[in-house]
């Protein structure tokens, strides 16, 4: 499984980046809005620090106004994936990018059949909304299983993008389930690195390297 981060904040993405770690950036329109820049300025900042995905999403609803913005987002860089909405119109506007070889993210998945539908459209990637399931009381790593089964079963080559991600569990999960790719906030991937004995095993070695007798590297 990759790591994607889901983030519009460069300094994130800066940092995230730096681990060696991201294989793609994914934004939303909730998330662009908390940081007060340009949407396209903001990713043409990002493209040209991260080679992989980048996923920018619509803000119209009808397919011809998703075309146009976009084709709009695309033109920004050839690593920008267009983000479309689970909707018939969505679904319209992904078919017509698949045909003109623009890479789509169908969004707020929360069924199998929306994620077999989105494929069949021809989605480069589906995003399950594992939290927002689990808001709710629902199984949401059950829905990347089942999405991961369809896809095996049915040879369907679109991508397994596990969103909505909240805690370090849902990672594991996650990459036992199938999902191809996470969408991971920063705050989650920090968790990421931390374990007890990691921070136990460095005292441990520093010390004994600073108690010990032959004082010669
Ligand atoms: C990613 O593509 C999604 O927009 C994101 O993971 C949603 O996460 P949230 O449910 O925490 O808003």
């Amino acid at each position: 499984m990759k790591f994607f981060i889901d983030t519009a904040n460069f300094e994130e993405i800066k940092e995230a980046h730096s681990w060696g770690i991201i294989s793609g950036v994914t934004t939303n329109p909730s998330l662009v809005a908390k940081e007060n820049i340009s949407f396209h300025d903001r990713l043409r900042e990002i493209t040209e620090l991260v080679d992989g995905s980048v996923s920018a999403e619509v803000i119209a609803l009808d397919a011809e106004g998703m075309i146009k913005e976009g084709r709009e987002l695309a033109a920004i860089a050839p690593n920008i994936t267009v983000k479309l909405p689970m909707t018939p119109e969505g679904l319209k506007a992904c078919s017509t990018f698949a045909k003109e070889g623009i890479k789509t993210n169908v969004t707020l998945i929360f069924s199998a059949n929306q994620a077999l539908l989105a494929a069949r459209a021809g989605a480069t990637y589906v995003s399950p909304f594992l939290g927002r399931l689990d808001d709710i009381g629902q199984d949401g790593m059950e829905l990347i299983r089942t999405i991961a089964d369809i896809f095996t079963i049915h040879d369907i080559k679109t991508e397994i993008i596990a969103a909505s991600i909240r805690h370090p569990q849902h990672i594991t999960d996650a990459a036992l389930s199938g999902a191809d790719i996470s969408t991971t906030p920063f705050k989650v991937l920090k968790m990421l690195f931390n374990h007890p004995l990691t921070d136990k095993g460095i005292e441990g070695f520093l010390k004994d390297w600073n108690n010990r007798n032959n004082s010669e590297l």
